[in-house]
C-alpha cells in the first residue's frame, strides 16, 4: 500500500462532513458544470461530498479514489443516490474511453500526481465541448524580498484569518481536532504543490484558453472547455 493510500485511509475515518478549505469552493465549482451534462467523472472523490452534489445536477457520476476507506465512507453516505458509481481505483491505471465524459472534476488530488500527465489523461477522456474542473493547492512564493513574495505573505495572513473564522462559524471550533491535525501534518510531509506560474504555463500549453484563477484559501482553479 502506498503512503498516500495509507494517509487517506486514516483521514477517511476522521472526516466529520464539516466545513473545509476544499468544500468552501463547491458552489463555485458546481457553477462550472455544463448544462445537460450526462456523464461526469470525479477523480479523488474522498468521502464523496462533491460527487453527491454533482449527482443532483447530472445524469450519472463515476467517482474514483485510491483509498478504499474513502470509498467505503463515500458509499455509506450516498445510499440515497442511485446515480453515483464509486470505485476504488488509481487514476493512473484507469482505462476510460476517449471522449466519454461531459464533465470531469477533481479537487485537491492532482498534486499527488505528475500534473502534466494527469491533465493530459483527463483531457483525452473529456468529450469535445466537455468541461474540465480542477481545484487544487498551489505553492506560495517564499522570498519576502521579492514583490510577489511579500504579496503572497500578506494574502496568506488574510487567508489564515478567513479560514479560522469560517471554521469557527461552520464547525464551531478554531482548529480541526488534534487527531485530524496530526494526520494532515503527517500527510503534508510528502505533499508538494506547483506555483501559480507553473500552472498557468502548463495550461497555456496543453489547455489553451483555460481560465486559471487564484483563490484566497491557498487554492487555484482551472476551468477549461474542450474545443
Ligand atoms: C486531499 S484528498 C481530497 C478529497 C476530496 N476531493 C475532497 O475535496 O475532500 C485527495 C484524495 O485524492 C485521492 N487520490 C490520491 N491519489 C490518487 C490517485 N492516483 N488516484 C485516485 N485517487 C487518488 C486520495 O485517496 C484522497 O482521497
Amino acid at each position: 500500500m502506498s503512503s498516500i493510500e495509507k494517509d487517506f485511509d486514516r483521514l477517511a475515518l476522521l472526516d466529520d462532513e464539516g466545513w473545509t478549505q476544499n468544500n468552501n469552493y463547491h458552489d463555485f465549482l458546481l457553477r462550472q458544470v455544463p448544462h445537460g451534462c450526462v456523464n461526469a467523472l470525479e477523480i479523488g472523490c474522498g468521502t464523496g461530498a462533491f460527487s453527491r452534489r454533482l449527482a443532483q445536477r447530472v445524469q450519472h457520476v463515476k467517482a474514483i479514489d485510491l483509498s478504499s476507506e474513502m470509498i467505503r465512507v463515500a458509499r455509506s453516505r450516498s445510499s440515497q443516490l442511485a446515480n453515483i458509481d464509486f470505485e476504488v481505483a488509481d487514476v493512473r491505471s484507469c482505462n476510460f474511453s476517449a471522449g466519454h465524459f461531459d464533465c470531469i472534476a477533481t479537487i485537491a488530488t492532482l498534486h499527488h500526481l505528475p500534473l502534466r500527465a494527469a491533465l493530459l489523461k483527463l483531457i483525452d477522456v473529456l468529450r469535445p465541448g466537455g468541461v474540465l474542473i480542477v481545484l487544487d493547492l498551489f505553492e506560495s512564493e517564499h522570498n519576502l524580498l521579492k514583490p510577489s513574495g511579500a504579496r503572497d505573505a500578506m494574502l496568506s495572513a488574510v487567508a489564515s484569518v478567513v479560514s479560522v473564522s469560517l471554521r469557527f462559524l461552520y464547525n464551531g471550533r478554531l482548529k480541526p481536532p488534534r487527531e485530524v491535525r496530526a494526520a494532515w501534518e503527517e500527510h503534508g510531509k510528502s505533499d508538494s504543490y506547483p506555483t501559480m506560474e507553473q500552472v498557468r504555463t502548463l495550461a497555456t500549453e496543453i489547455a489553451p484558453g483555460a481560465k486559471v484563477t487564484r483563490h484566497l484559501l491557498w487554492r487555484y482553479s482551472l476551468i477549461w472547455q474542450k474545443p
